[in-house]
């Protein structure tokens, strides 16, 4: 089972392959912003993939119009509920300025 390590948690989970890394994390407990369900309809769940990168799934075009959209994008970047975990990866979860005015509940 491939691994992936979410930083800057530095907590490393097995994950089936084939599973999308927003899956990896919040069904280990750890949380990235997802805030269209996993539906390539926001950014939010921007992921900063620093090992791993050349192992994940092409990039949709959605996926990269979303990305545009993202803060603090790096050539590695990706969105967490667009690419599957075939290969050992090594994932930052950059963190958010926080720039929402709505009610949202951590
Ligand atoms: S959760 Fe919205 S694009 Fe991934």
């Amino acid at each position: 089972m491939p691994k992936v390590r979410f930083l800057p948690l530095d907590v490393e989970v097995d994950v089936p392959e084939g599973t999308v890394i927003l899956d990896a994390a919040l069904d280990n407990n750890i949380k990235i912003d997802h805030n269209c369900g996993g539906n390539c309809a926001c950014s939010t769940c921007h992921v900063i993939v620093e090992q791993g990168f050349d192992s994940l799934n092409e990039m949709s075009e959605d996926e990269e119009d979303m990305l545009d959209e993202a803060e603090g994008l790096t050539d590695h970047s990706r969105l967490a509920c667009q690419c599957k975990v075939t290969e050992d990866l090594v994932v930052l979860i950059p963190e958010k300025s926080s720039e929402w005015d709505d009610d949202d509940t951590f």
